[in-house]
């Protein structure tokens, strides 16, 4: 068999291996590059990795499903950036693992939403977001106000974070326990909010 077009295109076997192969070597050289471009692997400025609560806070936004409805990506777009702030760039993400940007919005966005309100009006929100905002059809978190952060897989998490490439210190481990004692679950939650998108917030 000469090995033509016409004979790859009658080989059902061939053809989804040579198929196969095109993709691998488009994908690799699409992908590996980013893997050491600087604006994709150096954080912002002022980017810190997630200390003991937040990262617990981050654990429950994943646990829950925040994700379903909230995207944490603003695109460069105007009728994005005036509602949202200044458009994300890949800098913001590099201790996340796995970033949260998605793109279904039942609710907004928030990637910025860090510092928009008071942790209160959060506590407020999560407990039953149809008090302040009559018509939203986001669910109530309520019991995460009566359910103690769970600490004892923090170290081994932060461990773990830390193979990745997450730069975190024998003492941010060593005393990730109690930053987390007598914080609730919505402790947490509210300050892996009230973080999101501060780094980025008023430049331009
Ligand atoms: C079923 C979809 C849904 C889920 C799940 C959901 N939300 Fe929402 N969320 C919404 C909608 C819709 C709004 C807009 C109305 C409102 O403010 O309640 C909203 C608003 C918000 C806001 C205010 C944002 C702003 O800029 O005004 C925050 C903060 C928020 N959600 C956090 C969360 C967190 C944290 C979770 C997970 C514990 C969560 N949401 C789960 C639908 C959802």
């Amino acid at each position: 068999m000469k090995f033509t077009h016409d004979a790859i295109e009658r080989n059902v076997g061939l053809l989804f291996v040579l198929t196969l192969l095109v993709l691998c070597v488009g994908g690799l050289l699409e992908i590996v590059p980013l893997f050491f471009q600087n604006s994709t692997t150096t954080p912002v400025a002022g980017l810190k990795p997630y200390d003991a609560v937040r990262l617990t806070g981050r654990d429950i936004y994943l646990r829950e499903g925040c994700y379903n409805c909230h995207s944490q990506m603003i695109r460069p777009f105007r009728a994005e950036t005036e509602r949202y702030g200044r458009y994300s760039v890949a800098g913001e993400f590099v201790y996340d693992h796995p970033f949260q940007w998605g793109s279904k919005r039942t609710g907004p966005d928030l990637a910025r939403v860090g510092g928009r309100y008071s942790d209160e009006w959060h506590r407020a929100h999560l407990n039953n977001p149809r008090d302040l905002v009559p018509e939203s059809n986001m669910p109530a978190f309520a019991f995460l106000a009566k359910t103690p952060a769970d600490a004892t897989d923090i170290e081994a998490k932060m461990r773990a974070l830390r193979r990745v490439g997450v730069p975190y210190t024998d003492e941010d481990i060593a005393g990730a326990r109690e930053q987390l004692a007598g914080k609730t679950e919505l402790d947490t939650l509210i300050a892996y909010l009230q973080g999101l998108g501060v780094q980025l917030k008023d430049t331009q």
